[in-house]
């Protein structure tokens, strides 16, 4: 090879910096910068070119040639890496004034959620009952036909069974409960011969037209003092205290003579109408009175089931729904709200 072509690779490369210099001067984002890299710097490049035809140069040559090749090559990659570094940085600026904060716009509304009207009554219950010294006891959900019925003093046949009709199983001694009461027995059964105050909360299930006012599923809160010389006027005492922490002291209340195959006497407590404070609306249906809950002292038969001697322990039960509760305090007019995950509802409730 001549000196020709020494000459003439050399003023190749003299172009080509002085064109890749400006064109890189030029690039006016990242993106360009790496177009430009691939264009000269690339293995494709026409740095690179020139870098593979070393070979083609005489021995002589080539060392001249080759060294202010690598030096063009140097230089152009450090001018790449500052033109890229400056560049990098205002697009970081732009990107970021682009995203900065306008804080005087409206801000937007956080959607908070809610505690469920039952369960809020149900706490209600449980502070006012825990404040009594009534722990909470859990029990099943599905229960036998000896637990739901039975043991309530309702042998298979027994007329009061219709008041609570069920959902059975394909295993015919396993039923969904129709109230807490058989919680009562399960409680019985692991603190006999003890003293016991509890509570038991928790689903029931009833197979009933859903309507209004009454719903498959619901919830129920059972109570429950077995010990000795457990009196009427115990029941009394405690009705009367929760219903003053619920409805306000002073609210005036009533016991009605009912019938519970589980408990004997058996009552039904009323509250004065919490619209009307007694004097009569369509609510209480012109009576003035709110039912609220069942109660009565403990059936012997229920008290044996559970392992005690009626002739020696006595106790009291109650049962209520905190639905129905939650509904008179809320203004509530129909239980399918309850259960029919309209989160409006609980928006309503405020
Ligand atoms: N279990 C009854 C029901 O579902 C409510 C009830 C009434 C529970 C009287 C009791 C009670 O413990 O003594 O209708």
């Amino acid at each position: 090879m001549s000196n020709m072509d020494q000459q003439n690779i050399l003023q190749q490369l003299e172009q080509i910096q002085q064109e890749a210099s400006a064109a890189l001067a030029s690039a006016s984002t990242t993106e360009e910068t790496r177009a430009w890299h691939s264009e000269y710097l690339g293995s494709k490049g026409r740095l690179t070119g020139i870098l593979r035809s070393l070979g083609s140069l005489s021995p002589q040559e080539r060392p001249l040639v080759g060294k202010r090749a690598n030096e063009i090559k140097l230089a152009l990659e450090s001018a790449l890496e500052s033109r890229q570094a400056t560049l990098e940085l205002t697009e970081l600026e732009t990107a970021r004034s682009k995203e900065r904060v306008d804080v005087t716009l409206p801000g937007r509304p956080q959607t908070v959620g809610k505690i469920h009207p039952t369960t809020r009554v149900l706490r209600e219950i449980y502070a006012i009952f825990g404040s009594m010294g009534f722990q909470i006891y859990d029990s099943p959900e599905v229960e036998t036909d000896e637990y739901n019925f039975q043991f309530l003093n309702m042998p298979p046949g027994h007329p009061a069974r219709d008041m609570w009709d069920t959902f059975y199983t394909t295993d015919p001694e396993l039923l969904l409960r129709t109230h807490t009461s058989p919680g009562q027995v399960h409680a019985m059964r692991q603190y006999a011969p003890e003293t016991i105050r509890v509570i038991l909360p928790g689903k029931c299930f009833r197979y009933e037209p859903v309507s209004a006012r009454s719903e498959s599923m619901f919830y129920q809160v059972e109570g429950l003092a077995v010990g000795k010389n457990i009196t009427f006027s115990d029941l009394k005492g405690v009705m009367t205290s929760f219903a003053e922490q619920l409805y306000g002291p002073g609210h005036a209340m009533r016991f009605r003579k009912s019938y519970f195959p589980f408990t004997e006497p058996s009552v039904e407590v009323d509250i004065a109408c919490v619209l009307c404070n007694g004097k009569g609306c369509p609510i209480c249906k012109y009576t003035g009175w709110l039912e609220i809950l069942g109660a009565g002292m403990v059936h012997p038969h229920v008290l044996q089931a559970g392992g005690y001697d009626p002739a020696e322990y006595s106790g009291f039960a109650f049962g209520m729904g905190p639905e129905r509760i939650a509904m008179l305090k809320y203004g509530i007019d129909d239980i399918r709200y309850f259960f029919s995950n309209d989160v409006r509802f609980l928006e309503r409730i405020g």
